[in-house]
Order: C-alpha cells, then sequence, then structure tokens
C-alpha cells in the first residue's frame, strides 16, 4: 500500500504537486542536452557547417527516463538537482511540457545545470562534450523521503554521478521503502572506471539493475556479460538486465539467462536508448508483466529513441506501446492514470504547451519579462537565452567580442522562477 502523503508545492505551477497517485520516482541524473546532426567535423577556424536538425532535450539517467514514462502514460515525478541558471528553467519547463512533476527537482543557488552538446555523427554515433554542474552536489537534504517512501517504484538514475547520495541515511530510506513494497531500480550515466566502486555499493539496495555491457563489466570486474549478470545476481536482485546497444540486452533472473534481440531499425541517433530501454521497462513491470515482457517494452521503447535525433525521439503516440503490449495489471491503464493524474492539477500529461508555458510565465518566466506570447515566441525560437538581453546589451557582448552570450550581463536579468 502507498502510504498517504502530504503534497509538496509545484514550483513551476506554484500550487499542490501530484505525488498522490504517483506511481514512479526518478531520482538523480538531470542533464540538459543540445544535439545537432549530422556532423562529421567541427568546422574549422569561425567557419559555419549546416545541419539538418538542431534539438533541446530533457535527458539524463532520471529526467531523460521520466520523460520518456510519461510519453508512456506512467505518472512519474523526479527528484534531482538543477542550477538556477537559464538551462534549469528550460530542464523543468521541458519536463513539465511533458507531463512530469518536477515539484521535487532542487535549485542550487550559483551552480550551473548539467548540459552536454552532442554533434551527432552521420551514423548516428554521439560523441559528447558535458558539464556535471548541479548533479553532483544533489544530497539527501534536498530530498523529500516521502517522494521515496510514497512511490510504487523509484528509478535511480546515474548514482554514480550522484556522489551527494553516497550516504549511509540514503541507504536506509531506500531499504525502508524496499521493506514497504517499494520497487528500486538503477541505472548508470558514466563509463568511468574511477565511478563504478561509488555505484557498486548501491547493488544490495536495488531490486532491479539496468546497466550497459561496459558499466556490468566495470562494476562487476568480470569477464564477460554471462559473468557480469551471475556476478550482479549474487548481490541479491531479483533481475539484472545488460544493455548490449544493437546488440539488444541480456536478462539474468534466478530462472536463467535470456537474450533479447534489439530491432531492426534504421538508426538516426542513439543517445538516451538506455533511458528509453529503463522506462519501457519500468512502465511494463509497474502494470503487472513478466521481467521478459517488460525487457520487450523496453527494447521497443529505445528502437523507436534510436530513430530520431533526442532522448525523446519517437515516442509521440507512445501511450499506446503499454496497452498494446496486453498483459495483466492494466486496470490502471493509461488513460485511468492520465485522467487521474489531470484531475489532481498540477502540471498533467495533458496539460500540454499552452499551460505549460503559462505556468512558467506565470511563476515568472525564465527572466523573459515574460507573458504568455513572449514565452511561445522564446519556445518557437528554441533557445531561451539571451531573449531577454535587448539590443544594448545584444551590442555590447557583440562588441566585448565575449562569445555568444548575449545574456551574459551583470545580473541585470533576475530570474524570478529560480528567486
Ligand atoms: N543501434 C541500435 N539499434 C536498435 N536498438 C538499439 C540500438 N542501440 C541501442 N538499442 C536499444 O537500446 C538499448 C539500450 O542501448 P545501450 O546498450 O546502447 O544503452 P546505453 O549505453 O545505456 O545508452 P545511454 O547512453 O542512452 O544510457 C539496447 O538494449 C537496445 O534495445
Ligand atoms: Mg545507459
Amino acid at each position: 500500500m502507498i502510504p498517504p502523503i502530504k503534497p509538496a508545492v509545484d514550483i513551476l505551477v506554484g500550487r499542490p504537486s501530484i505525488i498522490q497517485g504517483m506511481t514512479v520516482l526518478t531520482l538523480g541524473v538531470h542533464i540538459v542536452d543540445v544535439l545537432a546532426r549530422p556532423v562529421e567535423s567541427i568546422p574549422a577556424g569561425q567557419d559555419t557547417h549546416l545541419v539538418e536538425q538542431v534539438r533541446i532535450t530533457a535527458a539524463g539517467a532520471a529526467a531523460g527516463t521520466a520523460v520518456d514514462l510519461a510519453r508512456l502514460g506512467v505518472p512519474v515525478a523526479s527528484a534531482g538537482a538543477v542550477g538556477d541558471d537559464e538551462l534549469g528553467d528550460f530542464l523543468l519547463m521541458i519536463m513539465a511540457r511533458h507531463g512530469v512533476d518536477v515539484a521535487g527537482v532542487a535549485r542550487k543557488s550559483g551552480e550551473q545545470t548539467a548540459a552536454s552538446i552532442l554533434p551527432i555523427r552521420p551514423d548516428g554515433g554521439r560523441p559528447s562534450f558535458h558539464v556535471p554542474g548541479a548533479n553532483l552536489g544533489f544530497a539527501l537534504a534536498d530530498l523529500d523521503p516521502a517522494r521515496v517512501l510514497g512511490a510504487k517504484l523509484v528509478h535511480l538514475g546515474g548514482m554514480d554521478a550522484s556522489w551527494g547520495l553516497h550516504d549511509p541515511a540514503f541507504f536506509a530510506l531506500l531499504d525502508e521503502a524496499r521493506a514497504g513494497g517499494t520497487i528500486i531500480t538503477m541505472d548508470l550515466l558514466s563509463n568511468m572506471p574511477d565511478l563504478m566502486p561509488a555505484a557498486k555499493v548501491f547493488l544490495p539496495h536495488l531490486d532491479y539493475f539496468l546497466p550497459n555491457e561496459e558499466q556490468a563489466l566495470m562494476i562487476t570486474g568480470a569477464a564477460t556479460v554471462e559473468e557480469a549478470a551471475t556476478a550482479l545476481l549474487a548481490e541479491g536482485l531479483t533481475a539484472a538486465l545488460i544493455t548490449l546497444g544493437a546488440h539488444g540486452s541480456l536478462v539474468a533472473t534466478a530462472e536463467g539467462t535470456t537474450h533479447i534481440p534489439a530491432l531492426d531499425i534504421e538508426v538516426v541517433d542513439t543517445t538516451g536508448c538506455g533511458d528509453a530501454y529503463c522506462a519501457g521497462f519500468i512502465a511494463a513491470l509497474t502494470n503487472g508483466r513478466s521481467v521478459i515482457a517488460a525487457a520487450e517494452l523496453g527494447t521497443t521503447v529505445a528502437a523507436r529513441v534510436a530513430g530520431g535525433l533526442g532522448s525523446d525521439a519517437g515516442l509521440k503516440d507512445a501511450r499506446n506501446l503499454l496497452s498494446d503490449a496486453g498483459g495483466p495489471g492494466l486496470d490502471a491503464g493509461p488513460d485511468k492514470a492520465l485522467k487521474a493524474l489531470s484531475d489532481a492539477g498540477g502540471s498533467g500529461l495533458d496539460a500540454g504547451p499552452d499551460k505549460a508555458l503559462k505556468a512558467l510565465s506565470e511563476a515568472g518566466g525564465s527572466g523573459l519579462g515574460a507573458g504568455p506570447d513572449d514565452a511561445l515566441n522564446a519556445l518557437s525560437d528554441a533557445g531561451a537565452s539571451g531573449l531577454d538581453a535587448g539590443p544594448d546589451k545584444a551590442l555590447k557582448a557583440q562588441s566585448d567580442a565575449g562569445g555568444s552570450g548575449l545574456d551574459a550581463g551583470p545580473d541585470d536579468a533576475p530570474n524570478t522562477l529560480s528567486d
């Protein structure tokens, strides 16, 4: 049973947020991804190369998974930390637009929101430039324990890069939630060997672990994925799901090991495939499916994401994916969940861009000075930064030749949302 929870205040809409009835909490890394494709090389000197597409998305092992879950029709809240900068405004707005309850995302004064710039190669390869920013400082003090204890499932996203949560009190909170029936899942963010020992300490507190191949090998020290799966199960997991990129995934439970092939699709960009796999898995699992059926939905959702640019590509009509998959436990199917969420007010899944933009501008906007019209312009221009600069500041910035920072001026552009 999910205990009753005191509603928190949603920072975007300024009224109680929806954590009653919330089924999934994604907790951890929040990143803004800026992607461009196709990119073969960095232009020489000051040259400009034209590309076909540029996108900005909510990504990272917690935020990206939350958006995908919302697209699948699963009521979801996210917890983590972003800066009090424009990137943070953008990230929260994007997540809220998709229907994620972001009231539990802390704003860290003076810190940079984590961000990646991803020039996507013609073959879908994704080198990146990354700043970890506020994620590193997200700590137990930023977290409302009721959100963890009240969730049907808590997905830990990127504990290798959430150093503030390497805290015995956090492990105790996870154990308390598990004792109350909450399922705990975990995915990692990095491929850095130095960060794996810190992630390994979470294993005894999990039910399901969904690393990629590289992470599974590093965290266990095993030579093969099969050995890694065996070692992970020995930590007490119900299942280890090791994703293998284009080769699919290996699902290991006490009953045995199953290979789930990836779908044969035309790949555009694999950014966020791991997060999408987690979202599909979690959506199915929390709707009563078997581990294998859940891994199959994860595979389907990941293939959708790989077919377009960005971590939420291909998920426009994704609510059908969960109901199409059939099976037991769909009594609270996507439609009912969506209705419950929107009935409860807040940034409901059906709120759509207009409501989200209105909410943002009512809350003071991202320094846009901002009524709905301005905010709409900002969105269609796909870039809030610099829109509040005005001609004078823009000219000054240009003459200063200080890069593209039209909003870089002194603190004369108050950020009312974060304030
Ligand atoms: N080229 C591809 N074609 C089809 N499906 C793919 C492809 N690449 C990845 N996938 C799907 O996405 C799943 C997760 O991919 P992968 O193992 O690359 O995750 P990851 O490395 O954790 O990614 P991320 O960096 O997004 O977390 C795979 O199990 C597979 O189902
Ligand atoms: Mg991953």
